[in-house]
């Protein structure tokens, strides 16, 4: 009866059935149930044994009422019952038996509330509710239940330094390496680069939505968003460059929602003037990848990014790449620039001028045309530490699937150990 819920109602499984001992009980649990919605034939008469008989021979409700009045042995019945019941249904007792000592054994045997007779349609009301609600909430280790879902905005600090790059590169890592359903939202409005990298049209979904976020539903979404794999869907524009964007942002939040619930990881390509025009689209984003060169102008920008992060979306981790690194002709070195910000730089990307020419002739994402590049290699290390799924030898985390969802670990280390060099070796 504790064990993990399993999703859905399975087979013939009923919402919901009562076996109680006398027809006073019966009286005020009837019209409760017929107020939830429930068929009222399923309270049965007779009690905890009852219980047992017919659900041994037919399927478990989701909550089950069951009157402990008239069991010698209120323990003992308890457990017959619970190697009758299917796992996860909510089990409500009734009896007369005041006496804190039983109510917490039976708590303690799996029993989700006790009810104390004389019930008054209220208890019995909220209780039924409550009961319902932990039905429907999701429990640990189940895993459909809990659909994990990422959400990642790629900022980049400076124009140029690579931020689209990333995040296309990351959201096709996401959906053809790890096989996760992906949505790429690209907020370059204007000049979005998202459909462009993968050498498709971007339609005029994100505009719709923009000019029209009353219609954005599931419908909307499945229709609206370009296919760019089998997991992987994009949402891009570009919009007309003789007038200005007329939004207030609610589209952006509406779209984030939806792709809640339809995919396993959003990518926002986020331009930093949105970030400032609608701090609001950080607010369910768990991770923010900054991206930055090794260039003064771009420490500066990170430090004040970093702190506009921690004043405006606390809850979101921030993670800082330095991408087109080019160790002999930096304008300013790794060290210097990790000095400055006061925070280490989390990845490291070469640069590899190459591979992005590469890129462009093929029409493809960076990582997907250059794929033994060495900044290539960098990405997929981003992209697994996103995921939790990273191997690679930073402490803490050697083989252990860590999600950055469960973030708070991630940063309680980081706090700790400062000393830790989390980055790539460079
Ligand atoms: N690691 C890299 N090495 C070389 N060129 C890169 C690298 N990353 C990105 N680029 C190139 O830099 C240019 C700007 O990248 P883009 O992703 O559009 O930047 P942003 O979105 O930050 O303005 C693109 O032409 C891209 O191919
Ligand atoms: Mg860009």
């Amino acid at each position: 009866m504790n064990a993990p819920w399993k999703s859905g109602l399975p087979g013939n499984r009923d919402p919901f059935s009562a076996y109680i001992c006398d027809d006073s009980a019966l009286d005020v649990i009837r019209p409760v149930v017929i107020e939830l919605g429930w068929q009222p034939e399923k309270c049965n008469k007779g009690g905890l044994r009852n219980a047992v008989q017919s659900l041994s021979v037919s399927a478990s409700p989701a909550i089950l009422l069951v009157d402990l009045s008239e069991s010698g042995d209120p323990l003992n019945d308890i457990n017959a019952l619970a190697e009758v019941c299917e796992p996860g249904t909510v089990v409500i007792a009734i009896g007369q038996v005041n006496d804190v000592r039983l109510y917490r054994d039976l708590l303690g045997s799996g029993i989700h509330d006790y009810l104390l007779k004389p019930l008054s349609p209220q208890q019995v009301h909220d209780a039924l509710n409550q009961a319902l609600a932990v039905f429907m909430s999701p429990k640990a280790g189940d895993a459909d239940a809990a659909k994990r879902h990422i959400s990642t905005a790629v900022v980049g600090t400076r124009g140029g330094v690579g931020a689209s790059t990333l995040a296309t590169s990351l959201a096709w890592l996401f959906s053809e390496q790890h096989k996760a359903p992906t949505a790429l939202l690209d907020l370059d409005v204007h000049f979005g680069t998202g459909a462009l990298a993968l050498d498709l049209e971007p339609g005029r979904g994100l505009t719709d939505a923009i000019e029209n976020p009353s219609r954005i539903d599931p419908l909307f979404i499945e229709r609206a968003m370009v296919r760019a794999g089998d997991n992987l869907s994009i949402l891009s524009a570009e919009a007309p460059i003789n007038q200005p964007l007329m939004t207030d942002g609610s589209a952006f939040v509406q779209l984030e929602d939806e792709f809640r619930q339809a995919f396993e990881m959003t990518v926002i390509d986020l331009p930093r003037n949105m970030l400032i025009n609608f701090p609001q689209l950080l607010a369910d984003v768990n991770l923010v990848v900054l991206t930055c060169e090794l260039t003064l102008a771009s420490a500066r920008d990170t430090i004040r990014l970093l702190s506009w992060l921690k004043a405006n979306a606390n809850h979101a981790h921030p993670m800082i790449i330095a991408n087109k690194v080019q160790p002999a002709v930096a304008e300013i070195s790794k060290a210097d620039f990790e000095a400055s910000i006061e925070r280490r730089v989390d990845f490291v990307v070469p640069y590899d001028i190459k591979a992005a020419s590469n890129a462009a002739k093929l029409g493809q994402v960076f990582v997907d045309a250059n794929r033994s590049s060495k900044a290539t290699a960098a990405i997929r290390q981003i992209a697994e530490r996103i995921m939790g799924v990273s191997t690679d030898d930073a402490p803490g985390f050697g083989g252990e699937k860590k999600s950055l969802l469960g973030n708070f670990d991630f940063k309680a280390m980081l706090a700790k150990k400062p000393k830790v060099d989390l980055s790539q070796a460079d």
